[in-house]
């Protein structure tokens, strides 16, 4: 068992190529709503579960000792070995319910304290099973959409930006965030809300998008995500908490987020979102 980025990169890719066959059969068979969590927008299906159950399992069978954070597990499975997984079972739960295809199932390999901020993301990829498509990065070895190297795009002014973006399940943050969208939408070409935050970092990392800015992502939304669009050229910033815990999860092309990040904190400022 070797720690390389590599190594933990096959491992990473199997195993989400299974879970992600696993969810579209399911899917194919009809899903059941399991339950809401924090509000009634943020459901959790039998399929999540299951998921991340197998996902689980099959790297416990592969690495001994691994740590594990995954969103519908509670609490961090601690490491002895110093890696530890972040996983998001299905990516884009919303989309998933409606038949929508765009959902995912994201898997990263992290080193050092099991904390955004410290830890180093080594290897992460993110499956998009209904277009099969498999999107992977290791640190230092680039990023790929199957055989593809990946490129941000470069050289984009801030008013022929597409830019993606999401809502938070709170209530009270997803009005703030409303109102941030108001703002943004006069500055940029379009905005775009396609509902999983894994696979808007991976349309930044492919050309799909010219930037991405969400507030209040969870570790397991953005592990994989954020190194496929780094790896690609992405700048990619605010994975740590930040005022309240709070991320603002950023990636764009170094030239483009020089313009967007100042407009974006500014927008989030009138909007009321806490800094
Ligand atoms: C959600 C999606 C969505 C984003 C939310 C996430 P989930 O994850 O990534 O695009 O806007 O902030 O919570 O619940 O579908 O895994
Ligand atoms: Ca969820
Ligand atoms: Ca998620
Ligand atoms: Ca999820």
């Amino acid at each position: 068992m070797t720690d390389a980025p590599a190594d933990l990169l096959a491992i990473a890719r199997t195993i989400a190529v299974e879970a992600g066959e696993l969810i579209a059969r399911r899917r194919a068979e009809g899903v059941t709503v399991a339950a809401s969590k924090s509000s009634p927008e943020d459901v959790v299906t039998f399929a999540d579960r299951e998921s991340e159950d197998f996902i689980r399992a099959r790297l416990a069978e592969l690495r001994h000792g691994d740590g594990f954070l995954g969103e519908e597990s509670a609490g961090i499975t601690p490491s002895s070995t110093g890696i530890t997984w972040v996983v998001d079972p299905i990516d884009g739960t919303v989309n998933y319910l409606y038949n929508i295809p765009a959902y995912a199932v994201s898997i990263a390999a992290v080193q050092g304290d099991p904390d955004p901020e410290r830890w180093t993301t080594l290897a992460g990829v993110v499956v998009n099973p209904v277009l099969g498509e498999v999107f992977t990065a290791s640190l230092g070895g680039g990023a790929f959409l199957g055989e593809r190297k990946l490129a941000v795009n470069a050289d984009v002014p801030l008013a022929s930006a597409l830019v993606g973006t999401g809502f938070a399940y709170s209530a009270e943050l997803r009005v703030k965030q409303g109102r941030f969208v108001t703002g943004l939408v006069e500055k940029v070409r379009d905005i775009r809300r396609a509902g999983s935050a894994a696979l808007d970092l991976c349309s930044v990392a492919a050309g799909r998008l010219d930037a991405y800015a969400e507030r209040g992502l969870n570790p397991w939304d953005h592990a994989a995500g954020a190194l496929i669009a780094r790896e690609a050229g992405a700048q990619v910033g605010g994975l740590d908490g930040g005022a309240e815990g709070l991320t603002l999860t950023f990636a764009a092309h170094p030239s483009l987020a020089a313009e967007l990040a100042p407009l974006v904190w500014a927008l989030h400022r009138e909007a009321g979102l806490p800094l």
